[in-house]
């Protein structure tokens, strides 16, 4: 695992949008996971001033989704594919019909997230995978407890994650739906290059957990310890309790030219 640390969130978006730019620029027919939440904001914007500013096209690229919601109307706007078209695809050349997500309308949900995992082995597997991380260590939508070789699969959201996330639903925890689909671990796991962000001290005691502690379902972001490409890109804040952080600030410093993220 490689641990960036950069000095605030601005600098660690522009890692992480650099980083995704390079798949999209240098594959024929890239496959970009995408993720939500309020962390990978600030790398999608970027992406998109590069396109804006003719300097990026996804017009070639697939872009798969974390994980979704299941109960919201398909027009909510808080449904996660309506977010990530608003906040993300929307906004570049990537085409509609190429952003997959797994169909949380189905009468038989086993058989979507069974179809969801086909889908992305399908399309190749997914080139990079950006991910963000809850309070509680989770990622996508696998809360701890998730096992680690976990395939798509329905979760049930604990307490804390829908209070978390009842800021996108005017505060009302209430409204944030219960159940969830999501990639499961061994899923996610399965992607080519995995790209954590996160920034801010709310996020300190997660990433110390996750990059320095122990691998366990009860931090399922730990289980980037297993994959051998898994950038972690944080702001010094998010670093702070990183025992490492000095080391992982020299290496970074002193990468070879040759070795990319
Ligand atoms: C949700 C998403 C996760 C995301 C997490 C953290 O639970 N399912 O993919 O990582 O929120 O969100 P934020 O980046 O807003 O802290």
């Amino acid at each position: 695992m490689e641990v960036v640390i950069t000095r605030d969130a601005d600098a660690a978006a522009e890692v992480v949008a650099s980083v995704v730019a390079r798949a999209i620029r240098d594959r024929p027919a890239p496959v970009i996971g995408l993720a939500t939440g309020s962390s990978p904001l600030g790398a999608y914007r970027r992406l998109i001033e590069r396109y804006e500013a003719g300097e990026l096209t996804a017009a070639h690229a697939s872009a798969v989704l974390l994980d979704e919601y299941v109960g919201l109307p398909a027009d909510h706007p808080e449904a996660y594919r309506a977010f990530i078209r608003r906040e993300f695809v929307d906004l570049i050349d990537l085409p509609t019909e190429r952003l997959f997500g797994p169909d949380v309308t189905s009468d038989d949900l086993p058989d979507a997230c069974r179809r969801y995992d086909r889908l992305i082995a399908d399309l190749g597997g997914v080139d990079v995978q950006l991910l963000g991380i809850g309070g509680d260590g989770h990622i996508g939508f696998n809360e701890p407890g998730s096992s680690l070789a976990s395939r798509t699969r329905i979760k049930t959201l604990t307490d804390t994650t829908r209070s978390d996330n009842a800021r996108f639903f005017e505060d009302d925890e209430y409204d944030v739906p219960r159940h969830v689909v999501t990639q499961g671990l061994g899923t996610i796991l399965e992607a080519r290059h995995l790209l954590m962000i996160a920034t801010g001290d709310g996020k300190a005691e997660p990433i110390a957990r996750a990059v320095e502690g122990p691998l366990a379902a009860m931090c399922p972001a730990s289980v980037l310890q297993l994959h051998p490409h898994a950038t972690v890109v944080v702001d010094d804040a998010a670093a702070a309790g990183l025992q490492l952080a000095d080391y992982y600030r020299e290496a970074y410093a002193h990468k070879p030219d040759w070795q990319s993220l």
